[in-house]
């Protein structure tokens, strides 16, 4: 069996899963983070290659978010980070500093925002149609939300970073695997630009021991690749966030570490 099938099978083996559970079911989620793989040799390297368009003396980097699986928090996490982001770069009303690309067919983020237009923060504007704005138009950062799946592939080729978020369920942690090395081979074949930057566990209780053993299977996943993937301090689930309070900490901890490893 391939070290990648035997990877897989581990991933959708309850049985394997409970074992596990028996020894590692008094571990804390803070536990199981303090062995997050870390990759400070890509990091390094990312900052050297992904300022590849430079406007104004700034240049305009672009975060797609994309996953394997629909309903796993993409939307929402484009617009937590934007959010953030626009925080940290200083934007306001009059100077916007994030772009919000909707790739998504179905709208939902543009139907979200223009339904609920405080949901665009100072700094952060929706960019009109699906194409990325040229990189003189301002923007400091570009964050594009995208469809589920390959579906997405455009998109991601357009990006220099790709987030991941990935929900602690059976089917998102298992389809990651496929989907990470997909996403490689695409930076490979087609877009040297692009990098894999982190993944984001979204949804999280971590009361349950099924969370706790997933997130270890995350880690694991992610500390297989080469270089290792970070995983980011994961997003609780919580009503607040999903009733869009933009000024919930939920985010805080995972959007500060993706920005300072993107050196943002
Ligand atoms: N941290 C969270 N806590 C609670 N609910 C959340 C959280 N993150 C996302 N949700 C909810 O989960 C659902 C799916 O989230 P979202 O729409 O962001 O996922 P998606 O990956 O963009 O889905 P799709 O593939 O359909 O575009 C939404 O109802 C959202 O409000
Ligand atoms: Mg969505």
């Amino acid at each position: 069996m391939s070290a990648s099938r035997a990877r897989r099978c581990s991933l959708i083996c309850p049985i394997a899963w409970s074992r596990r559970g028996v020894v590692e079911g008094m571990r804390t989620i803070d536990e199981l983070l303090a062995e997050r793989p870390q990759s400070e040799q890509w990091l390094a390297r990312d900052r050297k290659t992904s300022h590849a368009v430079e406007a104004g003396g700034k240049p305009m980097r672009v975060l797609a978010v994309g996953a394997p699986k629909g309903g796993v928090g993409k939307t929402t996490t484009s617009l937590y980070l934007a959010t953030r982001l626009a925080e940290r770069l200083g934007g306001t009303r009059e100077r916007s500093v994030v772009g919000l690309l909707d790739r998504d067919h179905s709208r939902h983020l543009t139907r979200l925002v223009e339904l609920r237009e405080e949901l665009l923060r100072p700094g952060v504007t929706l960019i009109e149609g699906t194409a990325l704005p040229p990189p003189d138009c301002g923007l400091e950062m570009i964050v594009i939300d995208t469809p589920p799946g390959l579906a997405a592939i455009d998109s991601l080729q357009a990006a220099q970073m790709v987030l991941v978020p990935v929900q602690l369920e059976d089917q998102g942690v298992a389809s990651l695997v496929d989907y990470l090395d997909d996403v490689d081979m695409q930076r490979i074949a087609v877009s040297p630009q692009m990098r894999l930057l982190a993944v984001l566990p979204t949804m999280v209780d971590g009361r349950t021991l099924m969370h706790r053993q997933r997130l270890k299977d995350v880690m694991q996943i992610a500390g297989a690749q080469r270089p290792p993937l970070p995983v980011l301090p994961p997003v609780p689930r919580r009503s607040r966030i999903m009733n869009f309070d933009l000024s919930a900490v939920e985010y805080d901890a995972a959007a500060k570490e993706l920005f300072d490893h993107a050196c943002v």
